[in-house]
Parts: structure tokens; C-alpha cells; sequence
């Protein structure tokens, strides 16, 4: 092999990652949360929680007792947050052994992506994927919630989420013909089956009292910042495969097609929203990803 050839080769992978900061896809599916390459264990620290990680700001004697967790969450624990305007109040697990959804869903979330409560160590605390031209350019899209542009320390501005927001059924309001047996959605009426036809139900509400609620892992996964792969046991009528998304989301969701006709963002919002579907307002339109 030619000199030159091997030394291309050599800084493939170097250059498709600082390609992949700034443009274009990124190689690994962590994408972001590779942790500037500290990987899964940012997250879940093989020993010894928070303190494995050179993490640990006080003593928690439930680090590391869910999910291996091994970020330090102690300045977390009981603060109230209010989404949705202030109508969703979420009081926050006082220890990651707390046997709540939100354990898990929200607080996990949190510990790095507060910024009002929890420090900021590693986040820049602006988007790390590049975005289409769609979005605007006045500034760059924040990754901290708590902190706001001109001091507030407020949730107000975040889509309702936590124990208090409920997802309904019933087919009554904003709801989908729906069943919910102890918190798990069937999306099995003649509306709600077509919507799952023509996208699919892909988010995973927490269950809460019998109840499904929304958490960030309702709507996100942490795992695959921007692939989703839809198998023979995704809720979906989408031919199988992988499907474009970004942010983590949960279900196809692609903001860079500007095809007129391209939904799929749209469709994600639909997965609750089933008043402002196609299929409940006498529209034929599917998916165009
Ligand atoms: C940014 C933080 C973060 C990173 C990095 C991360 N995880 Fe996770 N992981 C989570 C959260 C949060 C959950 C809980 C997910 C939920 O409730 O839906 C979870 C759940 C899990 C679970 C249990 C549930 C499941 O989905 O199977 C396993 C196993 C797991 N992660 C392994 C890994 C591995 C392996 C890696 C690296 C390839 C990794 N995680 C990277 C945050 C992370
Ligand atoms: C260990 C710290 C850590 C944890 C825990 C964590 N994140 Fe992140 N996340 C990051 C970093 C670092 C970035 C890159 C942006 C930045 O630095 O501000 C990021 C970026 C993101 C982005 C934006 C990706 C993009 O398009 O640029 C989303 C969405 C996101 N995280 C969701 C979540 C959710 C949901 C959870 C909980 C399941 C979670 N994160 C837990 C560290 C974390
Ligand atoms: C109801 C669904 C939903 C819930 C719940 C949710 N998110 Fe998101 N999130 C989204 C969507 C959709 C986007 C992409 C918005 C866009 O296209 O600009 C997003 C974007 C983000 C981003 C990228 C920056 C931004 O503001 O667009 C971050 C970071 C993030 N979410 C983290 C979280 C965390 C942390 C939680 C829980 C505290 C959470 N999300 C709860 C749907 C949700
Ligand atoms: C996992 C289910 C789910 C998804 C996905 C979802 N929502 Fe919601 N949304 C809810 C619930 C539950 C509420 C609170 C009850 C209600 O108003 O129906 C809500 C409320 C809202 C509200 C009213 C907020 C307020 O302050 O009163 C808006 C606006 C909204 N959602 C927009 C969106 C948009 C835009 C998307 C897609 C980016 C989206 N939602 C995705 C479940 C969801």
C-alpha cells in the first residue's frame, strides 16, 4: 500500500469524527453522549456509583444503586420543578433508590442536563448536532434546562412532563381510541391503530400509579442520538429498518428533509397528540420521512 494511502487511513477515523461535530453524521451511535469519550460509563460506573467516577460531591449511600447510576444527583433530590407553563409539578426522587418512574426517567437526565441545580461539568450547553437551516440562527440551541436566557431558573418553557402528566385514552379531547391497562398504552381502536400503521407508537411512558406519565425517556433514548431501528417488534407499520431522527428521539423525526410533504416530525408529536392527526381530521396523508 501506497504511504500516503495508509496515512488517509490512519486519520479517517480522527477526521470523520471532528467532521461529524460540525457537519454530517457522526460515526458512533452515543453520538453525544460518548461523553468526550468516557462512554457508557459517564452514565452507568461499572463500581462504586458517583465515586467511581471521580464524581461523588457528598455522600449518597444509594449511589449507584439503580442502573449502576454514576453521576452525583444529590443536589437534585426533592427539588420541585414545574413544566408545561406551571400546570405539571414535579417533585423530584429524594434517592436513586426511590422505587418512581422519574428515578430513572427525569432524574437520571438531570443530573447533567440541569443546569440550575446541578453543575455543568462537561456540557457546553449548546446543541452538538449540526441542524438544518430550518431552525433559526439567533443563537445556539441551549442543552440545560433551569437556566434561562436572562437568569430564570424555571421549567416553564419545557413541555409538561413528570408523575402529574398523564397520558389519556378514550378517544374523548386530545386522546387517542386508545386502552390503558395499568399504565400500558394499547393503541388498538380503529383511529389509533391506523396512526400506529402509518408511524408507529414509539415513545415509552413511565408508569406511574397505573398510570402512564411522560419523562425524558418517554421521548428520548439515550442510547442512539440519531438512528432509529424500527424490527418486527416496533409498534410501527414502517417497512423495517433504520430511520433518520435526531436529539436521542425515540421515533423517526427528520428535520432536514424539506420536502413540503415530509411529517415525521409532526408524526412524533402525534404519538400523543391524536386531535391533531391526519387520521382524526379525514386526512389520507402517511408518513413521508
Ligand atoms: C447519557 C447517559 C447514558 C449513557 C452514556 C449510557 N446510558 Fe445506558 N441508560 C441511561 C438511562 C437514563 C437509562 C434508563 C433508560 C430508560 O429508563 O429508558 C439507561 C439504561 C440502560 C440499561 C438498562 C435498560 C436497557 O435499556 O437495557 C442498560 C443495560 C444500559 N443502559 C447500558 C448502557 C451501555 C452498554 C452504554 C454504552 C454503550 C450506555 N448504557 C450508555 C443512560 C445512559
Ligand atoms: C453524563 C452526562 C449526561 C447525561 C446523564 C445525559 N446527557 Fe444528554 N448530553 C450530554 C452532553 C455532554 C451533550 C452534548 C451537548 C452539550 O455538551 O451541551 C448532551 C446532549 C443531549 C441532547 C442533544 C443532542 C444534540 O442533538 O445535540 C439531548 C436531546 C440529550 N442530551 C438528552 C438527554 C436525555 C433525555 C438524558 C437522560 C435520559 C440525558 N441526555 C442524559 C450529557 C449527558
Ligand atoms: C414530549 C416529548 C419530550 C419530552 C418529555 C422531553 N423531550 Fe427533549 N426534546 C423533544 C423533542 C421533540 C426535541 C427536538 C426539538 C426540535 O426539533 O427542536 C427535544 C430536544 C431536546 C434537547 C435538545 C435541545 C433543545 O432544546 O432542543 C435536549 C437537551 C433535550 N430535549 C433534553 C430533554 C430532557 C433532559 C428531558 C427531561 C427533563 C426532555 N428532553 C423531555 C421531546 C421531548
Ligand atoms: C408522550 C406523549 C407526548 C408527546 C410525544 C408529545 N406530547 Fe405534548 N403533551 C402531552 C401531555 C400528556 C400533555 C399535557 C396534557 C395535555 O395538554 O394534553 C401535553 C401538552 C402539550 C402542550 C400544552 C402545554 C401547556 O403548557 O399547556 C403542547 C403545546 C404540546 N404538548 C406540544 C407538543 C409538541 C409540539 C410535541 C412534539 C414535539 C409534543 N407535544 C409531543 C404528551 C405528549
Amino acid at each position: 500500500m501506497h504511504r500516503r494511502g495508509l496515512i488517509a487511513l490512519i486519520f479517517l477515523p480522527c477526521s470523520a469524527f471532528i467532521a461529524g461535530q460540525k457537519a454530517g453524521p457522526v460515526t458512533d451511535v452515543l453520538g453525544a453522549h460518548m461523553n468526550s469519550g468516557r462512554g457508557c460509563s459517564a452514565c452507568h460506573a461499572a463500581h462504586s456509583g458517583s465515586a467511581g467516577n471521580g464524581s461523588a460531591k457528598s455522600a449518597d449511600a444509594s449511589a449507584g444503586s439503580n442502573m449502576l447510576w454514576g453521576e452525583d444527583v444529590s443536589s437534585l433530590y426533592g427539588k420541585t420543578i414545574a413544566t408545561g407553563g406551571g400546570a405539571y409539578v414535579e417533585v423530584l426522587p429524594t434517592s436513586l433508590s426511590a422505587n418512581t418512574p422519574d428515578v430513572e426517567g427525569m432524574l437520571t437526565c438531570l443530573s447533567c442536563h440541569d443546569g440550575n441545580y446541578a453543575s455543568s461539568a462537561m456540557m457546553k450547553n449548546k446543541v452538538y448536532e449540526a441542524l438544518p437551516a430550518t431552525y433559526g440562527t439567533q443563537n445556539t440551541v441551549p442543552t440545560m434546562f433551569g437556566t434561562r436566557i436572562g437568569g430564570s431558573s424555571s421549567y416553564l418553557s419545557d413541555h409538561p412532563m413528570g408523575l402529574s402528566a398523564k397520558l389519556n385514552c378514550g378517544g374523548g379531547g386530545a386522546n387517542w381510541d386508545c386502552a390503558q391497562t395499568n399504565g400500558k398504552i394499547l393503541m388498538t381502536g380503529a383511529m389509533s391503530s391506523r396512526f400506529v400503521t402509518n408511524y408507529g407508537f414509539f415513545v415509552q411512558p413511565g408508569v406511574y400509579n397505573n398510570t402512564a406519565v411522560v419523562l425524558c425517556t418517554t421521548c428520548h433514548d439515550p442510547h442512539t442520538m440519531n438512528v432509529v431501528n424500527i424490527t418486527a417488534s416496533s409498534q410501527s407499520g414502517l417497512p423495517k429498518g433504520t430511520y433518520p431522527t435526531m436529539f436521542f428521539l425515540r421515533a423517526p423525526y427528520n428535520p432536514s428533509n424539506t420536502n413540503p410533504n415530509s411529517n415525521s416530525t409532526s408524526q412524533f408529536c402525534r404519538q400523543c397528540h391524536a386531535d391533531k392527526s391526519n387520521e382524526m381530521n379525514g386526512g389520507s396523508a402517511g408518513t413521508v420521512i
